[in-house]
């Protein structure tokens, strides 16, 4: 069969030409380059890192970064497995007339590489932000049309880490939006965690496996436990709601290690409660969700470095099986979830969602646990487990009925172990 060579002059020059390309996604998606892959191995557990935007939204400079990053190592928040810090929305400059990004030379005047470089020396890692549309959220140059030459200029800069957003895009197809993202990062050749935030609209987890390494599931988080915020057409969920939209959507069976549904970042340390800050950072342990701190690291309490670093609740999250653990009893305000560990090991929360206080008498043997989805299961008639508290750290077995009393909004998280014959 004769191929016809036919050459022809764009119709439309430049960005124009890009913007119709990218239109053109819109019906016909894409499969992106069938060479790009997204990196692997960078994200085998849950990324653990900072972001600024929970805190600082765009009151943002390299001063912050700098004694962020500062901060995370003397406060043993690095020894604890935090590593990357995320610039999120605000850093950018304008483009120049070559189309390349920079960041506000008055907020960022030594650049991001040197950032980066003051970074690495720290051993962490830099994390950058933008957005598929024309302008991210806080109305700064998105990477639409310059998706390549971002990605290029990020690797020139030596990040480690992009947070892809999606604010003005209509139209858009996210699948093909972020997979044009992810061929760009691949073909810069530097390996970056790439970390999809389209709020869980359409269904990232079905796609975004093979796209990125974590996905957002929800709406933005809210600092608060139970509640929700509305203000016009957007909306900010508290710990609670973001907890129900994954134990109920069965979310669970699309993370793994590579590929994480994201709860987005938390808000330990931000004003709530002790409880209520245990329970949330027990609640993104056991959902296997990306550690991404929102707080002031450099101003934080005693109290909230000791949440943060309980070295128990991040083996939990780190663990390497990788499993999102599962709702397995909901008894009224009480619930209890199960999350298998390697070594046929298991992490049990229960969770107080009530205001009131609620007692816990929970005869194990009453229950066998299952997780049909990862084909483990425990009767506790056959098996005795030791558990160990990872708040309290008081210690006991199953072979005894669990008594106890959990205050208001909090929670009781234990490691199994086991087991033993009875
Ligand atoms: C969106 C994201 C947030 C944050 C802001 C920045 O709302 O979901 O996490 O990045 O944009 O403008």
């Amino acid at each position: 069969m004769k191929t016809k060579h036919v050459t022809h002059k764009p119709l439309l020059p430049g960005k124009a030409m890009m913007a119709a390309a990218a239109a053109f996604t819109v019906f016909f998606g894409s499969a992106g380059n069938s060479w790009a892959q997204k990196f692997e191995g960078l994200a085998d557990t849950p990324p653990m890192g900072w972001n600024s935007w929970n805190k600082f939204a765009c009151d943002i400079d390299e001063r912050l970064i700098r004694e962020t990053a500062d901060a995370m190592v003397k406060t043993g928040l690095k020894d604890a497995g935090y590593q990357y810090v995320n610039i999120d929305d605000c850093w950018h400059g304008q483009r120049d007339a070559n189309g390349n990004i920079h960041p506000d030379p008055k907020r960022f005047p030594s650049g991001i590489k040197a950032l980066a470089d003051y970074v690495h020396g720290k051993g962490l890692k830099l994390g950058i932000y933008s957005d598929a549309g024309d302008t991210t959220c806080g109305g700064r140059p998105g990477s639409r049309g310059y998706e390549y030459q971002d990605a290029r200029t990020y690797a020139s800069w030596g990040i480690d880490y992009v947070k892809y957003d999606w604010c003005n895009t209509p139209l858009l197809n996210a699948e093909a939006a972020y997979t044009t993202m992810r061929d760009a990062i691949a073909k810069a050749g530097r390996p970056m965690v790439f970390s999809i935030c389209e709020w869980g609209m359409s269904k990232p987890w079905e796609w975004a496996g093979k796209v990125g390494h974590l996905w957002r599931t929800t709406p933005d988080i809210y600092n608060c436990f139970d509640c929700q915020f509305s203000p016009g057409l957007s909306t900010g969920l508290g710990v609670l709601r973001i907890l129900d939209k994954h134990a109920d959507a069965n979310l669970r069976k699309f993370a793994g290690p590579g590929r994480w549904n994201d709860m987005d970042m938390l808000e330990v340390g931000n004003g709530m409660s002790e409880d209520q800050d245990r329970a949330h950072m027990s609640i993104w342990a056991m959902m296997a969700s990306p550690l991404i701190l929102g707080n002031d690291l450099r101003t934080m309490s005693e109290s909230t470095r000791r949440i943060l670093t309980n070295p128990g609740v991040i083996a939990v999250n780190q663990d390497k099986l990788g499993v999102q653990a599962l709702r397995v009893l909901a008894d009224g305000p009480l619930e209890v979830y199960a999350k298998p560990l390697d070594g046929g090991q298991w992490a049990l929360m229960f969770l107080n969602r009530s205001n009131q206080p609620a007692d816990i008498h929970h005869d194990w043997k009453k229950q066998v646990l299952i997780d049909d989805l990862n084909q483990r299961s425990v009767d506790f008639k056959e098996n005795v487990y030791q558990w160990s508290d990872l708040w309290s750290k008081k210690t006991g077995d199953t072979s005894r009925k669990l008594e106890a009393k959990l205050a208001p909004h909090s929670v009781l998280m234990l490691r199994l172990t086991g087991p033993a014959k009875p």
